[in-house]
């Protein structure tokens, strides 16, 4: 399966170099300021243009704001000016500087990028300097992504051949690394944006397997794939009675990265891939309905912090599940009232087909239970009830294990993607009890995403566990900050930044 994005940003040249801002070649260079820098700049290609522009009332240089001049100078024909506040920099505010010069440089179709460093950054040492670095590449990476469209006549996605970031006296080995990271964060994210953005006659169980295995074997990661049959022996009923009303049959698909000795501290990721969702005979509403594509942006998130990972080979160990099926309508199709064993042995009374993506996803952690893990994350586009609580910002968060979810929200907090936990007070364990089963997949009384988020933390039983419900995150109706519209790879920075961190 071709993913358009993560072709061209896998052979993209990034690079950090000591040199100076008027020695600069490329076919743009990007550069910083505020705009009283910019109304005396001297030294850079284009900087007599930007200047003028800014005297003129041309560029107010407002933080984030880009203005594009043409240098008439052939060592660096286009210059990307970046307006900044006199206060000093932020990770959170480079990042998304880059993003939005990402965006003039695909729409002007520029390949070879270098942006000169401001001086005040050149200063910052070791950790500082690195996450700086990271913060630029990915930004500019993730503002690059180009959805893939199927029109006859498009254009191929627009191609960059190198990014360098340089300045006098940078200091290359601590840039180089923090730009290497930064470069496989935005290929993970990347990589999650492209597999949630095909269309559900292209992606389906057995499809979204196949990409799993072929990043696998980019990676040289152990993997195997459960398909239905596996399923049924193995008695994984939650996935095989969601899958079992589609033509597409449902797969387990599992990925491995040994990074210890020891197949020890074993983080179980694990996400949910329905591939798209009519809510089954619980039938969905016709509005908005295509949307549901989205609904395997968790098992996208696993795989591609696997991809990260791939990429930066870390000393931890990583076990990641996709529990993937397509949930239909049909005349063999799972039903409300059914009662379905889990691979758990523990029964689900299904009173709402559409409550799917919690009965894959308790087969799902079962499994990775099974396979070694000793704390699980599982990702999901779980609950429309998400979005109502905390709209596209936020990631809605449930947990057994405050040390752990301390752990993931020091993550977050690194790479800015936000995160909230609910509360998970005995009382909504509570709401989980059927009156025929030992848990029921559907509750009324509000509440919607902590229950669900409880019912998968059911099978995490005594294990550390962290649920992330990126029902209103994964994928969005217009573009904002980093993300494009439509799928924004979500949680893949976060939960690579967790593995790395320990
Ligand atoms: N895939 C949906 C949740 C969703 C909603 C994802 C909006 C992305 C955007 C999930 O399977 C679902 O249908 N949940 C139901 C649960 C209910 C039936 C208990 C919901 O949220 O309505
Ligand atoms: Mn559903
Ligand atoms: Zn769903």
């Amino acid at each position: 399966m071709k993913l358009a994005n993560v072709t061209w940003l896998q052979d993209v040249k990034v690079q950090a170099q000591a040199l100076a801002s008027n020695q600069v070649e490329a076919d743009a260079v990007i550069v910083i300021g505020t705009k009283a820098e910019f109304e005396l700049a001297s030294g850079f290609p284009g900087a007599e243009a930007c200047a003028e522009a800014v005297r003129r009332g041309l560029f107010e240089a407002g933080c984030c704001k880009t203005y594009v001049v043409p240098t008439g100078q052939e060592q660096a024909p286009v210059l990307i000016a970046i307006g900044r506040k006199e206060e000093a920099l932020t990770v959170k505010q480079v990042r998304l500087m880059l993003a939005e010069a990402a965006r003039e440089a695909v729409k002007l179709r520029l390949g070879r990028i270098s942006v000169i460093v401001p001086q005040e950054l050149v200063q910052a040492a070791g950790e500082d300097a690195k996450a700086m670095a990271h913060a630029m590449v990915e930004g500019f990476m993730l503002g690059a992504y180009q959805r893939v469209t199927y029109k006859k006549d498009a254009k191929p996605a627009h191609e960059f051949a190198s990014f360098t970031l340089c300045a006098e006296g940078l200091a290359e080995a601590a840039w180089t690394e923090g730009a290497e990271r930064g470069t496989a964060y935005a290929y993970g994210t990347t990589f999650a944006r492209d597999l949630t953005n095909l269309p559900g006659n292209v992606l389906y169980p057995s499809t979204l397997a196949e990409a799993a295995l072929e990043l696998a074997k980019e990676h040289g990661f152990e993997a195997h794939v459960l398909d239905e049959k596996q399923i049924e022996e193995k008695g994984m009923g939650g996935l095989l009675g969601v899958g079992k009303g589609s033509v597409n049959p449902p797969r387990m698909i599992v990925l491995k990265y040994q990074g210890k000795d020891e197949w020890t501290d074993v983080y179980g990721l694990v996400g949910k891939g329905i591939t798209f969702d009519t809510g089954g005979i619980s039938l969905k509403r016709a509005g908005n309905m295509d949307e549901m594509i989205c609904d395997m942006g968790g098992a996208a998130a696993v795989l591609g912090a696997m991809a990260a990972i791939g990429r930066i080979r870390p000393q931890a160990n990583v076990l990641c599940v996709v529990a993937s099926a397509e949930n239909m309508p049909a005349g063999n199709a799972l039903k409300p009232g059914d009662v379905l064993t889990s691979y758990s042995g523990r029964t689900i009374e299904v009173l709402n087909t559409d409550a799917e993506g919690r009965l894959v996803l308790a087969d799902g952690m079962t499994y990775a239970k099974e396979l070694g893990a000793s704390k699980l994350i599982d990702v999901a586009t779980l609950t429309g009830a998400v979005g109502v609580a905390l709209g596209s910002i936020t990631t809605g968060v449930v947990t057994n294990n405050d040390e752990f979810f301390g752990q993931f929200k020091a993550a977050a907090a690194r790479t800015n993607e936000l995160v909230w936990e609910l509360p998970s007070n005995q009382e909504y364990w509570d709401m989980l009890k059927s009156d025929v089963a030992d848990v029921r997949n559907a509750i009324p009384g509000g509440a919607g995403t902590i229950t669900a988020g409880l019912f998968v933390g059911t099978f995490a039983d005594d294990l550390p566990w962290v649920h992330l419900d990126i029902a209103g995150t994964a994928f969005l109706g217009s573009g904002r900050g980093v993300d494009p519209k439509g799928a924004t790879g979500v949680m893949v920075r976060t939960i690579t930044e967790t593995v790395l961190a320990k």
